[in-house]
């Protein structure tokens, strides 16, 4: 796990070994203490590089151990003693110093890094800190200010950026090892007094209350209920006014509250969700293994309005070329514009020239004759996306595949279109589409396996997180989410405000609340739809439709014209058309009142508690059925969607987890008490999977999908 050799004569080589990022398993640690006691011992031995083997010098600690209890070598006292080493100890960085590799590289006495590596303590991303003295040692190298920016962000640096701000002493666009050895030759025999950072005095702040107070302030806002990022600030603080030893002290006490939290487990377990979904599988058993993706070397994308736009973007970003095909003319100059401006703008934030090349745009769908695979994205209309598959199935090459970015509507109506209906899937882009991080791939039943494995791969391609779902209306995603606003209505009915609704639902972590979403992306694209299915019907208020209760507040408000931020006006008032800030309307506030009247309804007061369970725990109960149904393979694949593609808080793990943090039987009974309470609301039955769960003892998460499995294999 870690190995020995001498080079050069008289440098000690160890090469930390265990793939794929030589995580520091207790194995790895063992190594560690062995290589360097073999190395301080050899007389012949002056000076001492680390390294990693296969380009990576070390991800971390190894998350997978984190469960079990702790063996073999302490971390601490390992970087302690290399730290203590009376031989010069030099980290040979590449590709990454991560967690407690960095902290491992800041226990050496030098840091040579290669031009691509990159560095960074990420331990608050899994609701941790840095607790093997990174916390105490990195202040004390770089300044606080800084320290703090990456200990609470953990955001990764580029080796540049690392010998900008101190981290690395030197940067070789050469062979690490061999540079990280030429410098250990250069130092052997010199004095390491002034070389151990855990010695260094932290560097003088000018006014350290107010920098800590201003962090803690904008770390409590952007956390939004995550604990590590406020105890990061607690141990840097510690760093900058303790002696070392007292702030190790608070650094192991800081880091016991976080290790036993329900958050640091919800963190850790969407790390590994994160790995699970990439591990798709369809009910058919077809395979992510097993199933090879058909070849993509050119793209295309139909329909350029807000999705197509930024999907479009995204691609070219990732390398491929992409043909536009837009209808209105007029559209099409306008997008030509914005997505130019977005191709400069993102590659000036990543240094690199823009792929403005890798775009050609057309009102002719005749030119996607050559390409390999077409993502629509026009309208959400039925009937114009068939005609659009129509098209693309009689234009397009045998063999390309059809894709569809439709935010719930029925892809095996459109394969039906096509003379290859196993080519045809699904890829729900979410918006904005070159920003936001999630992909659902949506398999019909006559998807191929090969067109999911080709759709999951250029979603890799593009750098999204991508979960392969099932065929139903609104997917799994939107699903979920058609409760959730439609609870979130209802509360309205008996005696909330927005505002009211609001705070709760972010104060529990989500961006932005409900209401303040809907105004975002426009209350008329729910309208059209509803309007589309004859839910919704001008001038009519009915709060009973197709035999279940209905809120027509959204509808009312549409029927007004407010379709939120884009006329200045929605569940808020906005000081113009277009303005962002959110004002409580008290225009809303009468009409809410009147609409009570009107329909015989006696506001109550709603409590925060109720409201969260009531936008939730629906939720929740669908996703059960989604899992019940087979449209998501496990609970990971919805927690995945929602952090990603939702704004879920991901300290609390997704929406699966969270229910499992809560306690199965106390959602059950909440559900139960609450159908009884609207007996019209037929969604709030608990579903059949929920109880089961229930009945064997609440199996923790990870057991879910075999319970599911027996459930799907009675059937
Ligand atoms: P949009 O209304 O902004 O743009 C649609 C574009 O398609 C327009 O520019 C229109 O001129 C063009 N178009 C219509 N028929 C066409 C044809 N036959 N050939 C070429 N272009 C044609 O719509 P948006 O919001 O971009 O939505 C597109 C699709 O993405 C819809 O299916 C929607 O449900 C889905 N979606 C939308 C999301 C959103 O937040 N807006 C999120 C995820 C999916």
């Amino acid at each position: 796990m870690a190995q020995y050799s001498r080079i050069s004569g008289s440098v000690g080589l160890i090469t930390l070994k265990n793939p794929p990022v030589n995580a520091l398993s207790a194995a790895v640690r063992q190594g560690i203490v062995d290589t360097v006691e073999k190395a301080l011992c050899d007389p012949q031995v002056k000076s001492v590089v680390i390294c990693g083997q296969d380009g990576v010098f070390c991800g971390g600690a190894d998350v997978k151990e984190f469960e079990k209890s702790m063996s073999g070598p302490p971390l601490i006292p390992m970087i302690h003693s290399i730290e203590c080493a009376t031989k010069p100890m030099v980290a040979a960085i590449e590709g990454s110093a991560l967690g407690g590799g960095l902290e491992l590289a800041l226990g050496c006495h030098y840091r040579i890094a290669h031009s691509k590596a990159r560095l960074g303590l990420p331990e608050v991303t899994l609701g941790l800190l840095p607790a093997a003295g990174g916390s105490q040692r990195l202040p004390r190298l770089i300044g606080v200010p800084a320290a703090l920016d990456l200990i609470t962000t953990g955001r990764h640096v580029t080796a540049a950026e690392a010998l900008q701000l101190g981290i690395v002493d030197q940067v070789t666009d050469h062979k690490t090892v061999d540079a990280a050895v030429k410098f250990a030759l250069s130092v052997a025999g010199k004095p390491l007094d002034a070389r151990r950072i855990s010695t260094y005095p932290c560097p003088v702040v000018t006014d350290l209350d107010a920098l800590f107070e201003d962090v803690m302030q904008k770390v409590r806002q952007s956390a939004r209920g995550a604990i590590a990022p406020i105890a990061c600030v607690q141990a840097v603080r510690a760093a900058a006014t303790l002696p070392y030893t007292r702030g190790m002290e608070r650094e192991k006490e800081l880091m016991a509250t976080l290790f036993t939290s329900g958050q640091a487990r919800a963190l850790q377990y969407n790390f590994f969700a994160q790995r699970a979904v990439g591990k798709w599988r369809m009910p058919s058993g077809a395979r992510w293994d097993t199933s090879t993706p058909r070849p993509v070397h050119k793209v295309a994308v139909i329909g350029l309005g807000t999705m197509g736009r930024g999907i479009a973007v995204a691609l070219a970003q990732a390398g491929l070329p992409v043909v536009t095909v837009e209808a209105q003319e007029k559209q099409l100059m306008e997008a030509k514009r914005v997505m130019s401006d977005m191709l400069k703008r993102g590659a000036k934030r990543r240094g690199v020239a823009p792929p403005l090349d890798k775009i050609s745009y057309s009102s002719n769908i005749q030119d996607l004759a050559d390409v390999d695979l077409v993502i629509e994205a026009v309208f959400e209309d039925m009937d114009l996306k068939k005609k659009v598959f129509l098209q693309l199935s009689a234009v397009c090459k045998p063999g390309t595949l059809l894709c569809t970015n439709t935010s719930g509507l029925d892809v095996d109506q459109l394969a039906s279109q096509t003379r290859n209906p196993e080519l045809v899937v699904g890829m729900h882009f979410f918006a904005p589409a070159h920003v936001m991080k999630l992909l659902e791939v949506v398999y019909g039943p006559r998807s191929s396996p090969q067109a999911v494995a080709t759709a999951m791969q250029l979603g890799k391609k593009m750098g999204k997180i991508s979960v392969a779902v099932g065929n139903c209306r609104g997917f799994v995603g939107n699903r979920m989410l058609k409760l959730y606003t439609e609870q979130a209505s209802f509360l309205l009915e008996e005696g909330a405000t927005p505002d009211l609704v609001d705070r709760a639902i972010e104060e529990f972590g989500f961006p932005m609340g409900v209401f303040r979403m809907s105004d975002l992306s426009g209350l008329d694209i729910g309208w059209r739809v509803r309007k589309e299915m004859k839910l919704a019907v001008p001038g009519q208020s009915a709060r009973i439709r197709e035999g279940r209760r209905y809120s027509p507040l959204g509808d009312l408000l549409c029927e007004q014209g407010r379709f939120g931020q884009k006329t200045g006006r929605g569940w808020y008032r906005y000081n113009k058309p277009g303005d962002r800030v959110a004002h409580s309307d008290p225009w809303l506030h009468h009409f809410l009142e009147e609409y009570r009247a009107q329909h015989g309804l006696v506001a109550r007061r709603i409590d925060q508690q109720e409201i969260l369970e009531r936008c939730l725990y629906p939720m929740i109960n669908e996703g059960f059925r989604i899992l019940q149904d087979g449209i998501a393979a496990g609970p990971e694949d919805i927690d995945v969607i929602y952090v990603f593609g939702y704004g879920w808080p991901r300290h609390c793990g997704g929406p699966m987890f969270y229910a499992s943090m809560v306690g199965l039987e106390k959602v059950l009974e909440r559900l139960e008490h609450y159908y009884q309470a609207h007996p019209d609301v037929p969604y709030l039955q608990p579903c059949s999977l929920l109880r089961r769960l229930v009945a064997i003892g609440s199996p923790p998460v990870q057991k879910w999908r075999e319970v599911i499995k027996n459930l799907h294999s009675q059937l």
